[in-house]
């Protein structure tokens, strides 16, 4: 949790992490490689922005140093793809998930990717995914616990089919990288810390089309599904306000705030 003199400043960083994704979209097409994207990215962080990559050499205790400046997660996996030869191609979902450094504030943002023609499946799963994070993020105000935020976006991820990843979490961010309070992407209504304003979060459901069950990959990094169902995800950093919620993840590219029906 923040103290109020940096919110000024997670604002530039979370909206540099969200120009970054803007930057890299046109790039998103058939023909690129995983590993393409990811320099495009790096570069633009490092050349333009004059921001760090976060994940870069990031190394959470029992892990090996994560390799790049983003994970880009491709159809059944989760989380944590680690970008490299893999080519994209048409009817392919892809998660690109980055965070920058600036100034020593951290800014995390992930988006959805089509590439071409996405199967009406592929394309409901990533919509409502989308609708999940934002029911959640709707959720978030001064008094509201952590579990109103898991619980609108399980009720709804359940409610088309859909289960919910267990095993990672929404995360406090400012100073450092992944922070408390955790955010579960499930759970009961009034249940878990208190929200405060000042607060900044992540809220990042991952939802896969078949079970919740996850596989890591000898990698020690690359998450998949047990099933091979496809996984979506969409993440925001989110600054709890004195009346509701302030987005921090946004600019000229983020997409607009689903109609839910
Ligand atoms: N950006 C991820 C998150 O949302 C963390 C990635 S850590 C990495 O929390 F090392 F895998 F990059
Ligand atoms: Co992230
Ligand atoms: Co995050």
């Amino acid at each position: 949790m923040l103290h109020t003199a940096d919110i000024a400043q997670m604002r530039v960083a979370c909206r540099l992490a969200s120009e970054v994704l803007d930057f890299v979209t046109p790039y998103v097409f058939a023909g690129i490689t995983t590993g393409e994207l990811d320099r495009l990215c790096h570069d633009y962080m490092v050349n333009v922005q004059g921001t760090v990559p976060a994940s870069l050499n990031y190394q959470p205790p029992g892990f090996p140093p994560y390799p790049k400046a983003t994970c880009i997660s491709v159809n059944d996996v989760v989380c944590h793809g680690i970008p490299g030869e893999k080519v994209l191609k048409n009817g392919d979902i892809l998660n690109i998930d980055l965070a920058v450094i600036k100034d020593g504030h951290f800014g995390d943002t992930s988006r959805m990717f089509v590439v071409g023609q996405g199967s009406i499946l592929a394309k409901r799963l990533v919509e409502t995914t989308y609708e999940c994070m934002w029911l959640g993020i709707e959720q978030v105000r001064p008094g509201a616990h952590v579990g109103d935020i898991g619980h609108a976006i399980q009720k709804h991820a359940e409610a088309r089919g859909y289960s919910v990843v267990r095993e990672y979490c929404g995360h406090g961010i400012g100073t450092v990288f992944h922070d408390e309070p955790q955010i579960l992407h499930y759970g009961r209504p009034g249940t878990g810390e208190e929200l405060q304003p000042g607060m900044i979060f992540t809220v990042e459901p991952m939802i896969n089309a078949g079970r919740r069950e996850v596989r890591t990959m000898p990698d020690q990094w690359t998450v998949k599904t047990r099933d091979r169902s496809l996984s979506a995800q969409w993440e925001h950093t989110v600054l709890v306000t004195e009346t509701g919620y302030e987005v921090l993840t946004v600019s000229e590219g983020t997409p607009a705030t689903p109609q839910i029906r």
